[in-house]
């Protein structure tokens, strides 16, 4: 059962970059997190309905980053190693996966219809559809069974896992691989990354619960891998039907919590939220010019967690252009281009996308001063520039 025990407070829409003129309309909610010490599983107690996030506004580019762009090309050539293999994915956004493999071959499946028709004009067949059982008997009506599904920070954002794991083994081919990858719950905990909890990531996942949900759905995992820097840390969980007799099911080795645990990683990020508002005030103090790099959805829970707004980040550059002219969800800090917001006369930056440091760090040097200091609320040692 979820015992409560955390409560990132009032938050708005995490990915709900908004106008001016749209402030008094914003949408609140509670963001409570409860965790089960039995199948540790790590979910949100309240979340707001899946087409006040996942819509035709949606704003978020997995082909944003070349470190992502990258990390799905490696993705598509390390699975598929048959020719001739069909390949769903599901929660294909712009396409940084699927672009990888034949037109023919790639089936998407997309709630967003920004990206739903991206992927399609792409050659792409693509079902406008968030994903469940519905979504698996209509793709099965036009397709057989696939040698291939792969999915990228998606499963998590789906509240019903059982019905997206019962709606996965409709569609995965006796002898297929279901392979998807999302942030890792032990990285989340060791680094401090608190903000890997906002309205879409309805859970962080262990292995554990992994392994107990796939148990539970004739469907067995049968490698793991571990990403330290993508998101932080992620796992990419490979699964086949449990009656594969070519794959046997993967031990899985990482950190078990107990809800004890869970209650004192929760007051060390309290601690450490105080400690960034600390640290922002201390600067501002002495007359530093603030800013922050990526308007990321994970910032949004830091924002409001923290209570940060203009008066301490004066404005956040994010290279997404259907961002920029936006405000910051909730704290309502102004949204401008790289090109516009990062000159020699920035002192402090506090990295929105933490995750990304060393690509930001690289592509933006000639814009802001060496003496420059990058600022985060995530504890990794490799994460601080101080
Ligand atoms: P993410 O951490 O949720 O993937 O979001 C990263 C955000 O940071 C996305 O809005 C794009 C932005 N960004 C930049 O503004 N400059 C960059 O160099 C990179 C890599 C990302």
């Amino acid at each position: 059962m979820l015992v409560e025990f955390l409560n990132l407070g009032r938050q708005p829409i995490a990915n709900g970059f908004l106008k001016q003129e749209d402030f008094d309309k914003e949408f609140f909610y509670s963001l409570r997190v409860g965790f089960d010490p039995d199948t540790q599983q790590l979910s949100l107690l309240e979340l707001p309905k899946a087409e006040q996030m996942f819509n035709g506004g949606y704003v978020y580019r997995s082909s944003g980053s070349a470190t992502m762009v990258e990390h799905f090309k490696e993705a598509a050539l390390t699975l598929v190693e048959k020719d001739d293999a069909n390949v769903l994915e599901i929660g294909s956004n712009d396409g940084v996966f699927i672009r990888n493999i034949p037109k023919h071959l790639g089936v998407c499946v997309e709630p967003c219809d920004n990206f739903a028709s991206f992927t399609e004009r792409m050659g792409y067949t693509t079902y406008n559809n968030f994903w469940d059982t519905k979504t698996a008997e209509k793709i099965l009506r036009n397709h057989s069974r696939f040698d291939y599904i792969f999915s990228a920070n998606c499963m998590c954002h789906i509240p019903d896992l059982d019905e997206a794991f019962r709606a996965i083994d409709m569609v995965l081919a006796e002898d297929g691989i279901f392979c998807f990858q999302d942030p890792c719950l032990q990285s989340m905990l060791e680094i401090g990354s608190y903000d890997q909890i906002y309205d879409e990531h309805a859970h962080i996942f262990s292995p554990y619960y992994i392994r107990h949900v796939t148990r539970k759905h004739g469907l067995k995992i049968f490698r793991i891998r571990h990403f330290p820097d993508i998101h932080g840390g992620s796992n990419r969980y490979y699964v086949c039907k449990a009656k594969n007799v070519d794959y046997p099911e993967t031990d899985v080795f990482d950190k078990k919590y107990s809800l004890g645990d869970m209650i004192a990683w929760g007051l060390s990020i309290k601690g450490n939220t105080d400690n960034l508002v600390k640290e922002l005030q201390h600067y501002k103090l002495m007359g530093k010019k603030i800013i922050a790099i990526g308007a990321t959805s994970k910032s949004t829970t830091v924002y409001n967690y923290a209570g940060i707004g203009p008066d301490l980040i004066e404005y956040i550059t994010d290279s997404t252009t259907e961002k920029q002219g936006l405000f910051s969800p909730g704290t309502h800090i102004p949204i401008v281009s790289p090109e516009k917001g990062l000159d020699k006369s920035v002192d402090v930056v506090y990295l929105g996308a933490w995750n990304f440091k060393k690509e930001i760090m690289a592509k933006y040097r000639y814009q802001l001063r060496d003496d420059v200091k990058y600022i985060t609320h995530v504890e990794s040692k490799d994460n601080i520039y101080r």
